[in-house]
């Protein structure tokens, strides 16, 4: 296999911004740029060397190896069904839930880029500490991804789709409501004038124990205890935020049912 290649993004969020900015600074050209709006295809595209904005998703005539489909998973469907590739192209999605098999309509080869990360523009990204988890229908589209993994410095991990899709439902939990529930902590110290930032050291050593002792170790607090009490006062102090309410209840609820023998 050479050792660079080109490749092209479609779809310039959160993904493509960072991939593309990665797999350029590792040697590898990105070729174009295609998003539904060009403003944002135009951004990336002034980051990168060699990149020119297309707008249209014929790519027949494009030098590109990879295909990198960055967009939003409810508009992969429909993108594939638009999409013309060069000849022996590779076209890879980067989504947790989505399978494989949604690219199949392409007439080219097909895999699964999916880096286990939670991705925003302004938070630059360290790739050596990521693990790309990767799916191809064949043992060459495996060979490019791996490649291409390697080049950002990543850990490469070949996965089948319902192994990824644990994964993600994993990492939902892991990542994403694990930041809503700070958010919600945010808010409860905004209501009583209270900085935000009193809580740092609190969110540090509970993500520091949970990754040292395992997060079945490390868990404290009222629920664990028992400490029925405390947790009434919590739930009348949450009066006038049903939501939250109803979240505590169902929280305290499964702590108390998984510490049960
Ligand atoms: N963000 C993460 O932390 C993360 C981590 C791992 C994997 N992923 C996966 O990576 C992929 C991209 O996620 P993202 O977070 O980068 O998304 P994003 O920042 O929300 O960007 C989504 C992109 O998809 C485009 N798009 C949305 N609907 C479209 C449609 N109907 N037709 C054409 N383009 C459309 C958007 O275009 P506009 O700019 O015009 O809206 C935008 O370019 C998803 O499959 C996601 O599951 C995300």
């Amino acid at each position: 296999m050479e050792n660079t290649f080109g490749i092209s993004i479609i779809g310039a969020g959160r993904v493509g911004w960072h991939l593309a900015q990665g797999l350029s600074a590792a040697g590898h050209p990105i070729n174009e740029i295609w998003s539904r709006r060009h403003s944002q295809a135009q951004e990336l595209a002034e980051r990168l060397p060699a990149a020119r904005v297309v707008h249209t998703l014929d790519f027949s005539q494009s030098p590109s190896r990879l295909f990198l489909l960055t967009a939003a998973d409810a508009a992969l469907e429909e993108l594939v069904r638009h999409l013309i590739l060069p000849t022996g192209a590779l076209l890879a999605h980067t989504s947790g839930s989505q399978p494989l098999d949604i690219l199949k309509k392409t007439a080219g080869h097909t895999g699964v880029f999916y880096p286990l990360q939670t991705f925003s523009k302004e938070k630059p990204v360290d790739f050596t500490q990521i693990t790309i988890c990767l799916e191809a229908a064949d043992y060459a589209s495996m060979q490019l991804l791996d490649a291409a993994a390697r080049a950002l410095g990543a850990q490469p991990l070949p996965m089948s789709t319902q192994q990824r899709r644990q994964l993600h439902l994993a990492a939902v939990f892991a990542s994403n409501f694990s930041n809503h529930l700070l958010r919600i902590a945010h808010e409860l110290l905004q209501q009583s004038q209270l900085p935000a930032a009193l809580l740092d050291p609190l969110i540090r050593e509970t993500l520091e124990k949970a990754l040292s002792l395992g997060p079945a170790a490390a868990q404290t607090g009222p629920a664990l205890r028992g400490d029925a009490p405390v947790m009434e006062q919590h739930l009348r102090q949450l009066f006038g935020e049903p939501a939250w309410l109803e979240l505590y209840r169902l929280l305290s609820a499964d702590i108390q049912k998984w510490k049960k023998p």
